[in-house]
């Protein structure tokens, strides 16, 4: 019987209980890439992002007496030492706001492939600090949880919010205005995203690792920087009309200026493989022929292509014929992080 089981079994009042918390993926349509501080994990940049719906992490998590470490498994494998250092520094969080001593078990699964470039880190940190709320009382504000799942990975600060949402690199040193706000609901736009596999294997060098290497090699990390507010202008001003060329526009130039600074590292970062650029031809094909879609693509080799709403079936139909697709996932726009009745969740064995 592991950890979680054990616990979830003895009733210790309602801080002792076991909380589900379940938060989704998100895609960047302007890309944040770099930190302004390494060890506060501050972005360096802003970003705009959709937050998807079918893909989702389940994070389980119960109180435990306070001589018990922390423990943390995820898809059915003990975390890593940084993995466990990461909710160690957020459930300490917790503990100092709550005044409570007691420890965490957490259990965590995706149900999609975990650090290949689809977001594992983003509905992971962010179902895990709505969790850590829940269990530990605090009741903190989106804004607030979001600020602290950035701790955990930059992009999952925006899958607090469903639809449509801005992460604000902010000002302040200790990264409190370094959060995510909404910008759209996902009724009010839904649009529909294909993820075209191309590998299934996790990614070759971290988004940290990366984002360092380039911003101490790159030539163009600078202009980089001082291009990207026009970029989340153009996105927002978009979102607001539903405009979805004018979307497709700033996002595959957001996307392909990431990767062109990627490959300007050095040594050069490649995160492309050859299913991917046939995905990328494919995705202007189909517009040329009228089809409004376009593509953008993160720190692994999966291309997500974001559709107009009805558009899906046709899309996904194109990229699974795609050489070197070995599958698509299909999703919708979903709802922010949010905690959810354990008696609708299987109790993991
Ligand atoms: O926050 P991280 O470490 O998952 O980095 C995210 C980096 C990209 O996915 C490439 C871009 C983004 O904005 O999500």
């Amino acid at each position: 019987m592991n950890t979680l089981t054990r616990n979830s079994v003895r009733t210790r009042g309602q801080t002792g209980a076991l909380v589900c918390a379940e938060a989704h993926p998100n895609i960047a349509l302007i890309k944040y890439w770099g930190k302004r501080d390494l060890a506060r994990n501050l972005p360096a940049v802003g970003s705009v992002s959709i937050t998807l719906d079918t893909l989702v992490t389940t994070t389980r998590l119960s109180l435990q007496e306070a001589k018990d470490q922390d423990g943390f498994e995820l898809n059915g494998r003990r975390a890593t030492d940084s993995e466990l250092e990461k909710l160690k520094l957020l459930a300490d969080y917790f503990r100092r706001l709550s005044g409570s001593d007691q420890t965490v078990a957490v259990t965590s699964e995706n149900n999609f492939p975990t650090a290949a470039g689809l977001a594992s880190s983003a509905s992971g940190y962010a179902a895990l600090v709505t969790a850590l709320d829940k269990a530990y009382g605090t009741r903190l504000s989106r804004e607030r949880l979001s600020a602290l799942a950035r701790m955990g990975s930059g992009s999952a600060a925006r899958s607090l919010f469903g639809g449509f949402a801005q992460m604000h690199v902010g000002q302040s040193a200790d990264g409190e205005d370094a959060i995510a706000t909404p910008l759209l609901g996902k009724e009010e736009w839904p649009l529909e995203v294909v993820v075209a596999i191309a590998s299934e294997s996790a990614k070759s060098v971290s988004s940290t690792v990366g984002m360092e290497a380039t911003r101490n090699t790159s030539p163009f990390y600078q202009q980089w920087l001082e291009t990207q507010n026009d970029d989340i202008e153009r996105a927002i001003a978009a979102i607001k009309d539903r405009d979805f060329t004018a979307l497709g526009t700033v996002a595959e130039y957001s996307c392909l200026k990431m990767h062109g600074l990627m490959l300007s590292a050095q040594p050069g970062l490649v995160y492309w493989n050859h299913a991917t650029i046939a995905c990328i031809h494919e995705v202007r094909a189909m517009r040329t022929e009228g089809v409004d879609v376009f593509f953008t693509i993160d720190a692994g080799p999966q291309l997500k292509a974001v559709c107009a709403p009805g558009t899906g079936d046709l899309v996904a139909a194109r990229l699974s014929a795609v050489d070197g697709v070995s599958r698509v996932l299909r999703a919708g726009l979903g709802h922010g992080a949010r905690s959810v009745d354990v008696a609708h969740k299987n109790t993991p064995g």
